[in-house]
């Protein structure tokens, strides 16, 4: 990269590369025109140019496969320059140096590094670049420790000045890449909705919302004096919780100095609600404690407002989990020791998450990453960028790489993008993935390509409530489901395909053996052999089925003789409701939505959950906690449901031969039961609005499409072709 061409790479050259440096250059200017700060780390940093921030961007440079693909960021910083300067850097571990994953496999602790140069372009034309080399210097940052796991300690008491010559280092610089996704910034400021006092007088605070960041807060305070703020995402028996965080740890920690100061984390994040205060000097007082919201900066594209209060607060719940799961990467949970781009779980959410915000950078970044981690063999790792199986070159098969509904996430993605904003380029650079991933599975089934036989570890219908006892895997047969998801990755990869001009005869054809081999292995008499939910939900909804109404009133017949309720994991669950109303059973899709008994969306609602939940029964109906090994408060995957109601319910579709909403489907279907809905989804063309309510027998319709859209629109047994530009207003008996 041209910009960083002079710079050099520097670091302290320690030994101890536990230290958290601070570099640091003084430097003179005078009439100025134009400065650029051109910026990146190897760990994560924080600027300042005399005394204040430069940009809003935390955590920079972000998270991407950095062997490969290492982001740089630009800053205009001409209006903060002065005649005489201190520009300082500090850096923390961050995602490049942390420990991450579990048992050790990747470790962290390399040696942090700067790449840094100013380009200084004065009124007069004459130019000068300062660049990171050794007339830098480096000093000890407040910041004692950071981990991403392990939290944070700060030392705010004075240091003595220090002046160390740092180390020039013999790095590379061709992973350097522009800044690709969006910036992560401080987003909502909450305060503490009350103060809880724990059984052994612990006080507690409770912000009154689940979600990552950290705490800021104020405190007058004496030298040396160490205060600790511990968080957790729920209560139990009155303390804080925070078994299911696993091997990590929680808690920001300052040694302070005399006097008033601020505190606040610069290199960490916590999963949270509730924030235990120790050894505070003096009285607790709420006001001095902010919780920040740390996410990428994302458009708000999709907003929902029902007649129901609790499906209000579930949709608020699925916001909540995608803010507090897209830093930057779209991860698990935020909060235990994983905190990692798992594939899985951003395939099943990327069609809700794309009503909710505009993520199309996020994902189109996050996509990059998975195309530079995805092995030679298109083998595609279970979390990107892959920190887990980093290591070696070929997927570890017994760890979950390659593995169906995971590794689908290449084509599930890329699709779910280009119909959300008709991006053809972006198909183009993934079509080469997720060719080699289709192509990987064929490979490994070489004796019979046409069924995916799951070998080494797959996940299964992950955390499905049909598990045998003491498994996280539902029921359904992984090979079904491996099968079942091929099927549909084929299925788009032939259609992106298509559309980019490809010869996809093969991949058709092999579409069609796919079909009939699952049919001929898992289906008899038109049913599944082996019924599940799950099963149903993936054979109904990819379209594998000879016979689909006799299936879907099989899988509609199953969920009424479980009471009503699902029993579908991560895989079976975005497709079960699409696959009851897709075939008429529309009103019992509504009574799973609406669903309070556990298990349920609602359940977790009523058990004042302000997340979506990694398990169905996080917190069991006798109170008692899941596993604490595996138990999550804030994991996005559920939140799928929110896919739902933006096409379903609201019924706002893309149209694939338009994609990006050139065209739209907008046919919405009440339910008494909801009241009403009102829905606003930001299409790259402008706002479509679809609104009803049911009233007395009587729905009365609201459908607004902008001047760029043309919808084809659908209300109670009538429809509009053509619209654009146009309010609908209509009434119709209900049913
Ligand atoms: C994560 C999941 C992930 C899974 C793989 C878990 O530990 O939290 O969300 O998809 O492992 O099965």
């Amino acid at each position: 990269m041209q910009a960083l061409d002079q710079a050099k790479w520097i670091g302290t050259g320690h030994l101890d590369t536990a230290i958290l440096p601070v570099f640091e250059r003084e430097f003179d200017c005078v009439n100025i025109q134009k400065a650029p700060l051109v910026i990146t780390s190897l760990g994560m940093y924080e600027a300042s140019l005399n005394g204040k921030r430069v940009g809003k961007f935390i955590f920079a440079p972000g998270w991407t496969s950095y062997a490969t693909r290492l982001q740089v960021q630009r800053y205009n910083i001409t209006s903060m320059l002065k005649e005489r300067n201190t520009l300082e850097v500090s850096l923390g571990r961050g995602w490049y140096a942390s420990r991450l994953g579990w048992k050790d496999r990747h470790p962290g602790g390399q040696p942090l590094l700067l790449l840094a140069a100013i380009h200084l372009k004065q009124k007069d034309g004459r130019e000068a670049q300062i660049v990171t080399d050794e007339a830098w210097s480096w000093h000890r940052a407040p910041v004692v420790f950071s981990e991403i796991y392990d939290g944070e300690i700060q030392d705010m008491r004075h240091l003595p000045p220090e002046h160390n010559a740092v180390s020039v280092e013999f790095h590379a610089k061709h992973m350097l890449i522009e800044q690709e996704g969006e910036i992560v910034c401080e987003q909502e400021m909450l305060h503490p909705q009350s103060i809880h006092y724990g059984p052994s007088g612990e006080i507690i605070l409770d912000f009154g919302q689940n979600l990552t960041g950290y705490v800021a807060c104020r405190v007058y305070g004496h030298d040396g004096h160490q205060v600790t703020l511990r968080h957790a995402e729920i209560l139990h028996q009155g303390s804080l919780y925070t078994e299911n965080l696993r091997n990590s740890r929680p808690e920001f920690s300052c040694i302070l100095r005399e006097g008033r100061q601020q505190l606040k984390p610069r290199f960490t994040f916590f999963g949270f609600r509730f924030v235990q205060v120790l050894n505070w000097p003096g009285e607790v007082h709420p006001e001095n404690f902010t919780a920040i919201a740390v996410y990428s900066l994302m458009e708000r594209t999709g907003t929902l407002h029902s007649g129901h209060p609790k499906l209000n607060r579930l949709f608020e719940n699925i916001l909540w989990g995608q803010r507090s799961n897209f830093l930057d990467v779209p991860t698990d949970c935020p909060q235990r020791d994983e905190r990692l781009g798992w594939t899985g779980d951003a395939q099943v959410f990327i069609r809700a998450a794309s009503y909710h915000y505009n993520v199309k950078r996020f994902y189109a970044k996050w996509l990059a990453d998975l195309r530079a981690d995805q092995f030679s063999s298109g083998a595609v790792p279970a979390v990107v960028p892959n920190v887990l199986t980093w290591a070696s070159r070929e997927p570890d098969r017994n760890f979950g790489d390659a593995c169906a509904a995971w590794g689908d996430a290449v084509c599930i993605c890329s699709w779910a993008l280009y119909l959300a904003y008709g991006n053809k380029e972006l198909l183009a650079r993934q079509y080469g993935s997720m060719r080699s991933w289709v192509d990987y599975i064929r490979n490994e089934n070489a004796e019979d390509d046409s069924l995916w036989v799951a070998r080494g570890k797959h996940f299964g219908d992950w955390l499905g409530l049909d598990a045998p006892a003491g498994s996280y895997k539902g029921s359904t047969d992984e090979s079904l489901i491996a099968t079942a998801m091929y099927a549909n990755s084929v299925s788009i990869l032939a259609k992106a395909g298509n559309i980019l001009g490809k010869d996809i005869a093969a991949y058709e054809k092999l579409h069609g053996r796919i079909v009939q081999s699952f049919q001929k292995k898992y289906v008899r008499g038109g049913l599944l052999k082996a019924p599940t939910q799950t099963g149903y939900a993936l054979a109904l909804h990819f379209g594998l089925l000879e016979n689909s109404q006799a299936a879907a009133d099989a899988l509609a017949e199953m969920v009424l003789e479980n009471g009503t309720r699902l029993t579908t994991g991560f895989v079976g669950t975005p497709y079960l409701l699409h696959a009851l109303s897709d075939h008429g059973h529309w009103e019992l899709a509504y009574s799973l939505l609406l669903q309070e008994a556990f298990p349920s969306w609602l359940y977790a609602v009523n058990r004042g959950a302000t997340t979506v939940w990694e398990h169905w029964d996080g917190i069991r109906p006798d109170g008692s906690l899941w596993d604490p090994r595996m138990n999550s408060f804030n994991h996005y995957a559920y939140g799928c449901v929110s896919d739902w109601l933006f096409s379903v319910a609201a019924g706002i579709r893309p149209v694939e031969a338009y994609p990006g909403y050139r065209k739209a489907i907008v046919a919405p279907l009440p339910d008494a039961r909801l009241g009403s809905l009102d829905v606003e989804y930001k299409t790259p063309h402008g706002p479509i609005r679809s609104a009803w309510a049911c009233k007395g027998g009587v729905v009365r319709y609201q459908v607004a499409i902008p001047q760029d859209v043309e919808a084809m629109v659908v209300m109670g047994g009538k429809s509009w072709e053509g619209v654009s530009g146009e309010e609908i207003v209509f009434e119709a008996p209900y049913r």
